[in-house]
């Protein structure tokens, strides 16, 4: 007889059959908007060339290719074989690793710093996560996470959110546990729970700046698995974004404000 699952390997097989689905059109997709945010991680996190860098829930690389390209030897890893295999098409000269985010395939205080973009929210244990990247640091070292700010504040994903709502009411989309949790204490408590000094948690003010709304609805097509929807709702749900995305041109460009918020400390 099986044994149930636990909480946390439910959240776990869920969120990697959803980033699995994404893998080939994440760059192109979710590219644009989540590479808003790895100017200010690298920079939070004082990157430089002699410095070693994990890049935790690496996806398809692109935090590691922009630590490599400072100078930094960069490992990345992710759960995600699909992840890790496009991450490695992309970047064949840098080191990627399959692995669980909260079991960390890295010898004690071997690193100088430990970076997730967007990944903190997906995991069912986040104290754990924070817990691994404390123990593969080296003294001194630094951490830094990125999460989206409170929904409320996410016009970008509100677009699709909203015809989510309006056409297909009743679907559940992959948010990840954290996903809505924006008080800066729960943040600050992780990090210092986890035996890191010096947590600083702060908003940043990115957007999802796309010179075509395909590619964002691509991405949101495999995130949210659209094409189990009924053909009809589907392209109820494309027609209502394109139609209120107009509100976001600026020039040949959608500018669609989504902030994250920004979490770090220093072992
Ligand atoms: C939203 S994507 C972010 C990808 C990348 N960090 C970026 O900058 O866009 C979340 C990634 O975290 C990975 N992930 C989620 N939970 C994980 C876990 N527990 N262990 C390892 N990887 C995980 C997923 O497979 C996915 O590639």
């Amino acid at each position: 007889m099986s044994r149930e699952l636990s909480h946390a390997e439910k959240v776990a097989e869920f969120e990697n059959e959803t980033w699995s689905r994404c893998s080939t059109i994440y760059v192109d997709g979710f590219g644009a908007l989540v590479g808003e945010a790895i100017p200010y991680l690298l920079d939070e996190l004082k990157v430089s060339s002699s410095d070693s860098v994990l890049d935790i829930g690496t996806g398809p690389g692109l935090l590691a290719a922009r630590a490599a390209k400072l100078g930094a030897s960069v490992t990345g890893i992710d759960f995600s074989e699909t992840m890790i295999a496009e991450a490695q098409r992309l970047y064949p000269e840098l080191e990627f690793k399959v692995s669980a985010a909260e079991s960390l395939p890295l010898a004690d205080s071997c690193l100088d710093c430990a970076a997730g973009n967007f990944v903190l929210h997906h995991v069912g244990q986040p104290d754990v996560v924070l817990s691994e990247a404390f123990r593969v640091l080296r003294k001194g070292g630094r951490v830094g996470f990125t999460i989206w700010a409170a929904p409320e504040k996410l016009e970008a994903f509100g677009l699709f959110f909203a015809a989510i709502e309006e056409h297909a009411g009743s679907a559940e989309l992959p948010h990840g546990p954290l996903f809505g949790v924006s008080d800066f204490d729960v943040f600050h408590g992780l990090v210092q729970d986890a035996g890191f000094g010096e947590s600083s948690v702060r908003e940043i003010p990115i957007s999802w700046k796309t010179e075509s709304i395909d590619s964002y609805l691509e991405a949101f097509r495999a995130w949210a698995n659209l094409d189990t929807f009924p053909e009809d709702i589907r392209q109820k749900i494309e027609a209502s974004v394109r139609e209120k995305a107009e509100s976001y041109r600026q020039g040949d460009m959608y500018v669609m404000p989504n902030p994250a918020i920004l979490i770090s400390g220093v072992k």
